[in-house]
């Protein structure tokens, strides 16, 4: 594996793969890497010949400073832990991601309207600054997210869309613990009995599933009812929309691909999870 530091260093090692022909698979990552990211490299270099991974914790995406201030950094760590499966782990700083300040503006339309969206202005603004500039860099073939950021995925299937960008979007299921709670870098910041009480969460949308009604309405008061039953949880919203558009629904036999989506507080740690009716 070999560590890049620049991205001058990024492109020109880039530019040496290229005319080898060998696919090239991305995973872009901020680092904090657990079992979940290892699964997306793990396919990464199963589907291509170099993989690479990123590990850069984006300013532009956090709308809270105090929540990236506190967002977990582990490099040596997570370098070790890539290391016998990655070709490139690119690990810029800050100053040189955005020596060209982030300026660029995108829009997603509707696809930003719900959940997230204005929940985090700006985020997924953010997250397109950096994972288009990732793209230009890189030029993956395939490039790997995990679907516990369902929303975020959807809007980077759009980016690629409207970019005509030649890259597949690829992506991996949610990695869970045993007890259900989905992996996510910001674990790290749950005591040990808010990590055990988080795995609720997965219970929860899990028993949303077998209720009777495809009434979204009673789904969703089940899901409040039962997350209020938590002491320290705080339900920021739990919307049932299109797994496509990401129009939220009032009925699951509005669509054939539904999704719940969920975002809680567990303390002071803001965690998203789903789950699919079909
Ligand atoms: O999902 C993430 O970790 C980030 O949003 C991403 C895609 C690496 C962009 O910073």
């Amino acid at each position: 594996m070999q560590v890049v530091k620049t991205v001058d260093e990024l492109k020109n090692a880039m530019f040496r793969i290229r005319p080898t022909g060998k696919t090239v698979g991305l995973v872009p990552t901020m680092g904090a890497l657990h079992e979940g990211h290892l699964s997306l490299i793990k396919r990464a270099r199963k589907e291509n010949q170099i993989t690479v991974c990123s590990i850069f914790v984006n300013p532009t995406q956090f709308n809270n400073q105090d929540d990236l201030a506190k967002y977990p950094r582990t490099l040596d760590d997570d370098l070790k832990l890539i290391e016998p499966y990655v070709d490139f782990a690119f690990a810029p700083t800050p100053e040189d991601v955005y020596k060209v300040p982030a300026t660029e503006h995108y829009d997603f339309g509707t696809l930003e309207r719900v959940m997230e969206g204005p929940m985090r202005p700006g985020h997924f603004n953010g997250v397109a600054i950096i994972v288009k500039r990732l793209f230009d860099w890189v030029q993956p073939d395939r490039a790997y997210f995990g679907e516990k950021d369902f929303q975020q995925i959807a809007i980077i299937k759009d980016l690629v869309r409207q970019y005509k960008l030649p890259i597949t979007i690829v992506p991996c299921p949610i990695v869970r613990e045993d007890s259900g709670l989905a992996l996510s870098s910001r674990n790290k910041r749950l005591s040990e009995d808010e990590r055990k009480r988080a795995a609720n969460i997965y219970k929860i949308l899990k028993a949303s599933t077998q209720l009777e009604t495809t009434k979204v309405a009673d789904i969703q008061k089940f899901v409040a009812d039962e997350i209020a039953h938590n002491p320290g949880f705080k339900l920021e919203y739990y919307e049932i929309v299109d797994g496509e558009t990401l129009q939220i629904l009032s009925d699951l036999n509005d669509s054939d691909s539904v999704v719940g989506c969920i975002t809680v507080y567990v303390g002071e740690v803001r965690l998203i999870d789903n789950i699919r009716y079909k």
